[in-house]
């Protein structure tokens, strides 16, 4: 199954991916490209040390569409089958989304579908909620809205502040997109409404 990655930013979600798939935690799996919107995005120096191919596709003034139309052919090109977003800051298009039907994946830092958008943690924490977490979902039209394939919560102590509790959402989302990736590899599931049901055998 080959796997491209759309990064924004710092890739800690995606070094966790494919130093999962090198060491073979995901299994029948192959990160082959690793696309940032962003040129100066940490994350493209981590990739290309990993041996991964890294891309750039600014969206300079382009429409949603004309941007996203290039990403979807260079992933096509690549035949890629399975699409993560990994701090991927940005909306997809319908457009993009049809393409990949169920096939995109993101990681999002709550436990949604509360605080999607932007600084979830901080909203979490403003908020004053005791327990938030992260949320590995798949990618539809809306923000941060489509089925959920996996939670994990994350306790919010009286001594935390938004940057400790930021920390601990991370330290568990680069493990619950590793856990919900090698179910979605495994192809051990199916999607009833907005429910994925993963199945034993
Ligand atoms: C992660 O916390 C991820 O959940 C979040 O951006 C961060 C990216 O960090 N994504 C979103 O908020 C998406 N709505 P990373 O670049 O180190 O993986």
């Amino acid at each position: 199954m080959k796997i491209g990655i759309l990064i924004s930013g710092r890739g800690s979600n995606m070094t966790a991916i494919v130093d999962a798939v090198q060491n073979g935690k995901i299994s029948g799996a192959e990160v082959v490209v690793v696309i940032s919107d962003k040129s100066n995005a940490q994350g493209l120096e981590k990739a290309k040390m990993r041996g991964i191919e890294t891309v750039v596709i600014p969206k300079n003034k382009r429409s949603r569409e004309e941007h996203d139309a290039e990403i979807v052919s260079e992933l096509k090109r690549r035949n890629v089958e399975i699409v993560c977003l990994a701090g991927y800051m940005r909306l997809l298009s319908g457009d993009f989304v049809s393409v990949f039907p169920n096939k995109i994946i993101n990681i999002h830092p709550s436990l949604l579908p509360s605080f999607p958008g932007l600084d979830a943690q901080k909203q979490a924490f403003e908020y004053g909620v005791k327990i938030t977490g992260c949320t590995v979902h798949f990618v539809d039209e809306d923000l941060d809205h489509g089925a959920i394939i996996l939670q994990r919560s994350v306790e919010v102590l009286n001594e935390d502040t938004a940057e400790i509790l930021s920390a601990k959402i991370l330290e568990q989302e680069h493990t619950l997109y590793i856990e919900a990736l090698q179910k979605i590899v495994m192809q051990k599931y199916e999607i009833v409404g907005r429910r994925v049901i993963f199945r034993e055998n």
